[in-house]
């Protein structure tokens, strides 16, 4: 790519209609997200002339990106902006003519926690004047990487009215959620992709996948080992559940789960159809589903409580031929039980980006043993401060990036930069097209470093 044409449309709210400004970029000599890195600079210095500008960029294509919308694509501004309690209907409206409409009773479940969202500055919406047109929420989670827990933002629900779609709502949306969930101090943020291409132009890359598979019942019954005190979950024991669960990721070096806040976890507590029982090292929460029971989450440190929880599910053979749970690649269910007892029932991928790419690195583990000094050269538009070159200093399971004016190493946007945190090998990311540059020899560090199996077990 020898240059590239940008341009924003800038609107003022309220005001008169949008005005496109054109804008030349020679990037001959910089790399592919150079553009878009000095548009955002741009769109910064614009934005702070007045708080009610409204930025859309009209275009900007790295390398490696999906294939351009119609001709109606990026030609509507919108305000991004806190959802407004008294937008509850409107967003719901949004969402249902977007993902069908919730039952009666799961709309007052939507409701709640989508006020506790917009308590804590969790859920924007874009507004095309003062109606509701798109909204996306933010999940506060900790995911695992490398046994330690990093703040991540999960977004869920987002979704674009199908009269707006297509006009780059959905990326001014995302681009809005990945700058508050920095401001709201998550380094991390994590989503189940619907379609991976507008996810992919907001620096989202994927990786891991959640699998599901579905156990004999009987099979867990009979799972040999010592009786275990369990008892059943009661309100008050939220923490405790969290925990637990914790206890399990730490011990196991995950990568890829993440903890839901106590307060999520109590809506379950009080739920009679979520079966709670804990012991004092485990906790297993399941539930009836049709014709077979689903495991929600499980989790115990001794291999005895293990057990103990799986033959508790496994009690209720008799009536629940099949359990399904999502496990990661290493769940030690897979050493215990034949192969025809276990069967895979679906697999899918989640995306990660990195949102503070330096916070990140010093909260997440590392393999320990390992030392490492690699020099890396990130490029963020949505996080020019955060963009530059860096050398990875890993040592005692610890990572840091300390910025330097050396030479460059291995040149990543956001999405490759996503990858491999996320452990996809430096041969992958190159081939890809998401990473270029840097040290060959120091390919293999990197593999080391970031070594992982990312997995998750919720949803949301
Ligand atoms: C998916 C959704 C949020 C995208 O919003 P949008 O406003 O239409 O997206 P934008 O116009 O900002 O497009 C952003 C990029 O994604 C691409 N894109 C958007 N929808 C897409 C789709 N369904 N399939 C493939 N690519 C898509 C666009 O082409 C654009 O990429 P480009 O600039 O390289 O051409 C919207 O279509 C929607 O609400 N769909 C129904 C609900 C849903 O699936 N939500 C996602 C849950 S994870």
């Amino acid at each position: 790519m020898d240059d590239e044409r940008l341009g924003v449309r800038v609107g003022v709210q309220p005001g008169p209609a949008a005005l496109d400004v054109g804008v030349h970029l020679d990037q001959r000599d910089a790399g592919p997200y150079a553009a878009p890195s000095m548009l955002s600079v741009l769109l910064t210095s614009i934005t702070c002339m007045g708080p009610t500008l409204v930025l859309v960029p009209v275009a900007h294509r790295p390398e490696n990106s999906v294939a351009p919308a119609g001709p109606s694509h990026y030609r509507r501004p919108v305000e991004i902006r806190d959802l407004a309690l008294d937008d509850l209907d409107a967003a719901l409206g949004v969402r249902s003519r977007s993902f069908g409409p919730l039952s009666s009773g799961d709309v007052e479940q939507w409701k709640s926690m989508v006020t506790r969202a917009v308590g804590a500055g969790r859920q924007l919406a874009a507004y095309d004047g003062a109606t509701v047109v798109a909204s996306a929420r933010i999940n506060a989670f900790g995911q695992w990487w490398g046994g330690r827990q990093v703040p991540m933002a999960g977004i869920g629900s987002v979704v674009v009215a199908p009269e707006h779609r297509g006009s780059g709502v959905g990326l001014a949306l995302m681009e809005a959620v990945v700058e508050r969930s920095r401001a709201l101090g998550f380094t991390l943020s994590a989503l189940y992709p619907a379609t991976t291409a507008p996810y992919r132009r907001a620096g989202y890359e994927l990786a891991g996948v959640r699998r599901t598979v579905d156990l004999s019942t009987d099979a867990l019954r009979r799972l040999p080992g010592a009786a275990v005190k369990l008892r059943r979950g009661a309100a008050g024991d939220a923490e405790e559940v969290v925990r637990l669960l914790a206890a399990q990721a730490r011990t196991r070096h995950d990568s890829g789960p993440f903890g839901w806040e106590a307060a999520e976890i109590s809506v379950d507590l009080a739920d009679d159809e979520v079966l709670t029982y804990l012991a004092d090292d485990g906790v297993v929460s399941y539930g009836f589903a049709g014709d077979r029971f689903q495991v929600h989450a499980i989790g115990a440190t001794s291999p005895e409580t293990l057990r103990a929880l799986w033959r508790l599910v496994g009690s209720g053979s008799s009536t629940q031929a099949t359990t399904r749970v999502a496990l990661g690649p290493s769940d030690p269910v897979f050493w215990l039980l034949a192969d025809n007892e276990v069967s895979v029932a679906s697999s899918q991928w989640w995306m990660l980006r990195l949102v503070d790419a330096a916070a990140a690195v010093a909260e997440r583990g590392f393999p320990a043993g390992l030392t490492v000094e690699v020099p890396v050269t990130l490029s963020d538009p949505l996080d020019p401060a955060g963009s530059g070159t860096f050398v990875l200093a890993i040592a005692d399971a610890r990572g840091v990036l300390r910025r330097t004016d050396g030479p460059g190493g291995l040149a990543l946007e956001p999405r490759g930069a996503a990858a491999l945190f996320a452990g996809t090998p430096v041969a992958t990311l190159r081939a890809a097209g998401l990473a270029t540059g840097g040290e060959p020899a120091h390919d293999a560090l990197l593999d080391a470093a970031f070594a992982a199996t990312p997995f998750m077990t919720d949803y949301f």
